[in-house]
C-alpha cells in the first residue's frame, strides 16, 4: 500500500469506526457484528502503526469508546476504567503468554473468567454502603447512574462481614437470556421496537431516566474486579472470592490456571458450553493473578498488559431459504419471517430467522431458494447476515413484499417514515382482534391469568368475544361446556377440550378480580399504540382519569414530559375513534377502574433527578416516611450531604455538620413547609 492509498483507507476506517461506535454506544443499535467491528479496528491499528505520520490524535483507536451523554451527572473515575486487548486467535494468545513470561518469568498463575456480554459498571463503597455507581463513559469519566443501579437486586446497598472502608468493585450489568426474551416479546406486543440483543437491552436500561422503569427490567450484575488501597489479599482471585462474603454476586465460572494448556482447556470447554449458560458471553478473560506481577507488567494507555480477552467468533452457518412467511401482530404490524432448511447452530436447530421488514429484505437482496448465512452472535433469535450470491440460481426472481394481509386479505398500508407494513383492518382481522384481547389480559396489564392464549382463541372462535369489554359480559352459561378440538400432534389423535364448572368459575373469578387493577394498568391494557407501561403510567399520573384523557389535544399532550409527537398523535387518534370510546364505556359500566386512586405508588415527577437529604425531626413525616415521599415524587433520598445533593431538608435539630457542609457547598437548605410546597 502506498502513502496515498494509506491516508485514504485510514480516513475511511476512521469514519466507519466512528459511525459504528456511535450506533453501538449511543444508539445501542449496532448494524455489524463485534467480529466485523474488531476487524476494522485491527486494520486501522495496523495502518496507523505502519504509517504513523497519518495517525490522527483523535483516532478511534486512541479512545476507549463512548461519547458522553448529557442526562446524567459526569463523574471522574478514581482509577481509569481500562479496556482489554482482544484477540480471536490462538496464536495471539500464545504471543501474550510469551510476553508475560519474558517480563515476569515462569512463576505465576493465570485466572480465567468468562467475558460477560453487557455493560461495565464501577461501584464505589464507602464504609460498607454503596456510594456511587458510574458507567465506563470514556474511561476517565462516566455517568452517575446510582439510582438506576440500586434497582438491581443482586447489587448490595449495604455490605456484610469484614470489608475495606473505601474501595471500588467493577463488574458487568447484563440481562439474562430468559428475561430478555420475555422483555422483548412485551415490547413487540406493545408496538415498540425490540432490542437487537441482551447487551443493548442492558445498556439502554441503565441509561434510562426513570429508575422505576429500570426496576422492571430483568437486569443482573456479575462482579469481576476489586480495586482499593486496603484490600485483604495481594491477588485478584482471593479478593474476588472474599468479595462474595461481603454480599457481592461473584460468578463461580472462574479458574486458576498454571499454564497456557490449562487456559486453552478452559476456553475450549466454555466455547462449547456457552449456549447452556442462562446469560450471554462473548469470550474468556485471562488475567495474571498476583498484584505485584500485574504492576510489573504495567498497562498501556488503553489496557493492562497483564490481561487479555479471547473472543469467540459468532457462529455462522449457510442454509437454504425455503420461504418467507408473514405474521400479523395485534397492532396490525406485518413481520416477515424466514423459513429455513433446518440447520444446527450454536447448540440448537434453527428453522426460522427474523427478517424485520421490507427494507432489510431489499438491502440483503434475499430471494426464495437462496443460500443464506445465518448468525447467532449475542442474539437469541438468529439473523440472516448475508446471501451467498455465488449459489443463486440465474432465474431467481427478486422478492416481492406482499401487498395484502395474509390473514384477512385487506390491502396493506405503509405510513411515511415507517419501516413496517400494517393491515388496517383493525376490526375484522382475527390475529389483531385476538392479539389485542391477549394483550389486555396479560400479566402487566389486567393480569387475568385464568385465561390464556388457547382460551381466548376458543372464546373468539365461538363468537363470544370480539373485544376486551366483551369479557366482562360473559356468563356462566356462555362458558359451561364450551368445546374445542385440538390437534394432539404427538399421537395424531384429536382431543376435545371442554370447559367444566371449575374452569368456568375460575375464568369468571379472574375477570372479576381484574376490576381491581389500577387505572394505569387499564390504560396500558387498552393497547394504545406506542403507549407501553411507562407511558401509560405517565399519562395516568398526569390526567388522573379517562375523561380528562379523552378530551386532551395533541398540543397539550406533547407538553407532557417524555410524550413525543408520535405518542401524542397515537393517543389522540385512539380516543377519536368512536369504537374505542364505546368499548371504554362498556368497561366502565362493569366496574373497570377508569381513574387513579390514592393508593397509587408514584405520585408525581416534581422532584425528578433531585437528590435530597432529609435531616432532623420532621413534623409530617417519619425518618423512613420522608424517603418514600421523595421517591414517590421521583426524587432520590440520600443520607449524606455531598456535591451531588440538590437540597438539604432541615427539620428540628438538624446535625450541625450537615448544615455546615451544605453551606460550604452552596446547597439550598429548605424547611418542611418549602418541601411540601414543592410537591404540592
Ligand atoms: S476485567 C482492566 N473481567 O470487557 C480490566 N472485564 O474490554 C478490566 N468484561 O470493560 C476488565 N467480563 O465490560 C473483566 N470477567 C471480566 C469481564 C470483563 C466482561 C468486559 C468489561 C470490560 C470489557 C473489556
Amino acid at each position: 500500500m502506498d502513502k496515498r492509498e494509506a491516508t485514504k483507507r485510514i480516513q475511511q476506517l476512521t469514519e466507519l469506526i466512528n459511525e459504528h461506535n456511535h450506533r453501538y454506544y449511543i444508539e445501542s443499535k449496532p448494524v455489524i457484528s463485534d467480529y466485523e467491528f474488531d476487524m476494522l479496528m485491527e486494520e486501522l491499528i495496523r495502518l496507523e502503526k505502519e504509517f504513523p505520520e497519518f495517525a490522527d490524535p483523535n483516532s478511534p483507536t486512541k479512545r476507549v469508546g463512548g461519547d458522553i451523554t448529557k442526562e446524567f451527572r459526569q463523574v471522574q473515575h478514581r482509577y481509569p476504567m481500562l479496556s482489554l486487548s482482544n484477540t480471536y486467535s490462538e496464536q495471539e494468545l500464545t504471543d501474550f503468554d510469551t510476553r508475560v513470561r519474558k517480563a515476569i518469568g515462569d512463576n505465576f498463575t493465570y485466572v480465567c473468567e468468562l467475558k460477560y456480554d453487557g455493560v461495565s459498571i464501577s461501584l464505589h463503597y464507602l464504609n460498607g454502603r454503596l456510594e456511587r455507581a458510574v458507567t465506563r463513559g470514556d474511561g476517565t469519566q462516566g455517568d452517575d447512574v446510582t439510582t438506576n443501579i440500586k434497582t438491581i437486586r443482586t447489587i448490595p446497598l449495604k455490605l456484610k462481614g469484614n470489608y475495606p472502608d473505601d474501595f471500588e468493585i467493577r463488574g458487568e450489568i447484563f440481562m439474562p437470556k430468559e428475561g430478555f426474551a420475555r422483555f422483548n416479546q412485551e415490547r413487540i406486543e406493545n408496538g415498540e421496537e425490540p432490542f437487537a440483543n441482551p447487551r443493548n437491552a442492558a445498556s439502554g436500561s441503565i441509561k434510562m431516566q426513570h429508575s422505576a422503569e429500570v426496576a422492571r427490567r430483568p437486569l443482573d450484575c456479575y462482579l469481576y474486579f476489586v480495586l482499593g488501597d486496603n484490600l485483604p489479599f495481594g491477588n485478584h482471585y482471593d479478593n474476588l472470592q472474599k468479595a462474595r462474603d461481603w454480599g457481592f454476586n461473584v460468578p463461580r465460572y472462574i479458574a486458576k490456571c498454571n499454564n497456557l494448556d490449562e487456559v486453552f482447556e478452559f476456553i475450549k470447554s466454555w466455547e462449547k458450553e456457552r449456549t447452556q449458560l442462562p446469560f450471554e458471553i462473548d469470550g474468556v478473560v485471562i488475567k495474571v493473578n498476583d498484584y505485584s506481577q500485574q504492576e510489573e507488567l504495567d498497562t498501556t494507555a488503553k489496557s493492562p498488559r497483564w490481561a487479555i480477552a479471547y473472543k469467540f467468533k459468532a457462529e455462522r452457518v449457510a442454509t437454504k431459504l425455503n420461504a418467507i412467511s408473514f405474521q400479523v401482530g395485534r397492532t396490525g404490524a406485518i413481520t416477515p419471517v424466514a423459513n429455513l432448511e433446518p440447520v444446527r447452530l450454536a447448540g440448537t436447530t434453527v428453522k426460522r430467522a427474523s427478517l424485520h421488514n421490507a427494507d432489510i429484505i431489499a438491502t440483503l437482496d434475499v430471494r426464495i431458494g437462496d443460500t443464506v448465512f445465518v448468525e447467532k452472535g449475542g442474539e437469541i433469535i438468529p439473523k440472516i447476515v448475508a446471501v451467498d450470491f455465488t449459489k443463486r440460481s440465474e432465474n431467481a426472481p427478486e422478492f416481492q413484499f406482499i401487498s395484502n394481509c395474509p390473514e384477512c386479505g385487506t390491502e396493506l398500508v405503509r405510513r411515511e417514515g415507517e419501516a413496517l407494513h400494517y393491515c388496517p383492518n383493525e376490526d375484522g382481522c382475527p390475529p389483531q382482534i385476538k392479539g389485542r384481547i391477549q394483550h389486555f389480559i396479560s400479566r402487566n396489564a389486567m393480569d387475568i391469568d385464568s385465561l390464556g392464549e388457547g382460551k381466548v382463541e376458543m372464546l373468539y372462535d365461538n363468537g363470544l368475544i370480539n373485544n376486551a369489554a366483551d369479557l366482562y359480559y360473559l356468563t356462566y352459561d356462555d362458558l359451561l361446556g364450551l368445546e374445542k378440538t385440538i390437534d394432539a400432534t404427538e399421537d395424531k389423535k384429536e382431543k376435545k377440550l371442554s370447559f367444566k364448572e371449575k374452569t368456568v368459575n375460575n375464568i369468571l373469578n379472574g375477570i372479576e378480580q381484574s376490576k381491581r387493577q389500577p387505572f394505569d394498568k387499564v390504560l396500558y391494557a387498552l393497547g394504545i399504540r406506542y403507549a407501553g407501561q411507562t407511558v401509560a403510567k405517565k399519562l395516568a399520573i398526569h390526567y388522573r382519569n379517562i375523561d380528562h384523557l379523552k378530551k386532551v389535544t395533541y398540543e397539550e399532550l406533547i407538553l407532557v414530559d417524555e410524550i413525543g409527537e408520535r405518542i401524542a398523535q397515537s393517543v389522540v387518534d385512539y380516543f377519536n375513534d368512536p369504537r374505542h370510546v364505546k368499548m371504554i364505556e362498556r368497561l366502565r359500566e362493569k366496574g373497570v377502574q377508569m381513574e387513579l386512586t390514592d393508593a397509587f405508588e408514584i405520585l408525581s415527577d416534581k422532584l425528578a433527578e433531585k437528590t435530597i437529604v432529609a435531616s432532623g425531626k420532621l413534623e409530617h413525616f417519619s425518618r423512613e416516611g420522608i424517603k418514600t415521599v421523595i421517591q414517590q415524587h421521583g426524587g432520590r433520598p440520600s443520607s449524606s450531604v455531598s456535591k451531588i445533593t440538590d437540597y438539604l431538608l432541615a427539620g428540628e435539630n438538624t446535625g450541625p455538620n450537615k448544615l455546615a457542609r451544605a453551606k460550604e457547598l452552596n446547597i439550598p437548605i429548605i424547611t418542611e413547609e418549602e418541601f411540601l410546597k414543592m410537591i404540592e
